[in-house]
C-alpha cells in the first residue's frame, strides 16, 4: 500500500490487546510450530517441501478472490484502496508460489489442475479455503479482515522470516534448483515489513464498533490461524505421488500401492 494514502495508525482501544492475547497461543504454535520448526532446521525431505507446496497451492491460488469478496463491502476510500492494492500483490504472490514449485521439481500444470479442482484439495486445506471463504463473503467488513489480512498474512510474515534461512538451505539437495524465482515468494514475505497487518487491524477497528463485532473478530483471526495451522502441518505429512491415475487408464477410484488415489497420505 501506498505510504501516501495513510492518514495516520491510531492508537489501539483497549479490546485490541485483548485480541492480541487470545490469539497469541495459536499465532505462537504457527511461527515456533512443528511445521516452522521442521523447515528452518531442513529436516523436512525434499519430497515433503513438495507436498505442502503442492498441497496448499489452490490456498494460495484463491486468495485474491477472497479479497474481492471483501471489498464489495467496503465503504470508505482507505479500505477500498488497501484492498485493491493487496489483490494486486496477491496475485503477483500466486505465480511467485508456482515459481517456489518448480524450483523444487514440481511442475507447474499439476499445481494449476490441483487448484482449478482437476483433484480435491486436502481435507484440511479445504477446511481453511471454506472458512476464509466463508467469512469474505458472509462476515462483515471487520472479521473478514481480521481472519484473512490481519491473521493470515500477518502470521505469514512472521512464518517466513522464521523459515527463510531454512528455506534456502535446501540449496544443496539434489532435485532443487535454488535461483532467484525459487526464494522469491519467501524472501518477499519475510521482507514484508509489518506495515500491511497494521493497515488491516486499521480497518478491523474502523469497522468493529460494538462489542459483540469484536468479539466476533477475535474468534475469526483465531479460527484463520488454527485451520491454517492444521493445513500446514497435513500438507506435509501428504506426498506427490509419483504418477497421475486416470479414468481412461482404468484404474480410476482403485488405490493404487502408494496410498488412496493421486496423492500419496502419510498422515
Ligand atoms: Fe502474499
Amino acid at each position: 500500500m501506498n505510504a501516501s494514502s495513510v492518514h495516520k495508525i491510531s492508537s489501539h482501544p483497549r479490546w485490541v490487546a485483548t485480541m492480541y492475547e487470545f490469539v497469541a497461543p495459536h499465532w505462537d504454535n504457527l511461527v515456533n510450530g512443528p511445521w516452522a520448526e521442521s523447515i528452518s532446521s531442513t529436516r523436512l525431505s525434499v519430497e515433503q517441501m513438495q507436498g505442502w507446496i503442492l498441497q496448499i497451492y489452490p490456498f494460495i491460488y484463491d486468495f485474491p478472490k477472497f479479497l474481492a469478496e471483501a471489498l464489495i463491502k467496503v465503504e470508505d476510500d482507505f479500505s477500498r484502496t488497501f484492498l485493491i492494492e493487496n489483490i494486486r500483490i496477491e496475485k503477483a504472490h500466486a505465480e511467485h508460489w508456482l515459481w517456489m514449485g518448480e524450483g523444487f521439481g514440481l511442475d507447474r500444470q499439476r499445481m494449476l489442475d490441483l487448484a482449478e479442482g482437476g483433484t480435491p484439495p486436502l481435507r484440511d486445506v479445504q477446511s481453511l479455503t471454506d472458512w476464509v471463504w466463508r467469512v469474505n463473503t458472509k462476515g462483515s467488513l471487520a472479521e473478514a479482515v481480521a481472519a484473512t489480512s490481519f491473521a493470515i498474512e500477518g502470521v505469514t510474515g512472521a512464518i517466513a522470516r522464521k523459515v527463510c534461512a531454512g528455506f534456502e538451505a535446501y540449496r544443496d539437495r539434489p532435485g532443487v534448483d535454488m535461483n532467484p524465482r525459487t526464494y522469491k515468494w519467501i524472501r518477499e514475505h519475510s521482507h514484508y515489513d509489518d506495515e500491511h497487518p497494521k493497515f488491516a487491524l486499521e480497518i478491523v477497528k474502523h469497522y468493529a464498533i460494538t462489542e459483540r463485532m469484536q468479539r466476533q473478530v477475535m474468534y475469526a483471526a483465531k479460527r484463520s490461524l488454527e485451520l491454517l495451522n492444521l493445513a500446514l502441518v497435513t500438507s506435509t505429512q501428504t506426498l506427490p505421488a509419483p504418477k497421475v491415475m486416470t479414468a481412461s487408464a482404468g484404474s480410476f477410484g482403485q488405490p493404487s500401492k502408494h496410498g488412496l488415489g493421486r496423492e500419496t497420505v502419510r498422515a
